[in-house]
């Protein structure tokens, strides 16, 4: 199961070799795989995906809110 330009989902628990021959593994039930290469702890997803472009004439988030 995959969102368009999200993760991979998957069932754990997991190990995935990466290019070095590394291994890296969880134990979660399921598991975000970054797909973007954007992630900050790549193999895994850290929502880096979703970017943090701001739509024009958008309202404010919550968090914006609370900053001001
Ligand atoms: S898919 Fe989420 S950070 Fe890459």
């Amino acid at each position: 199961m995959q969102e368009p330009g999200g993760p991979m989902l998957v069932e754990g628990p997991v190990e995935v070799v990466q290019e070095d021959g590394t291994i890296a593994r969880s134990d979660r039930p399921v598991v975000a795989l970054c797909t973007c290469r954007r992630s900050l702890i790549f193999p895994w997803c850290d929502t880096s995906h979703r970017g943090r472009k701001k739509k024009r004439n958008a309202p404010p988030t919550a968090s914006e809110r609370r900053a001001e």
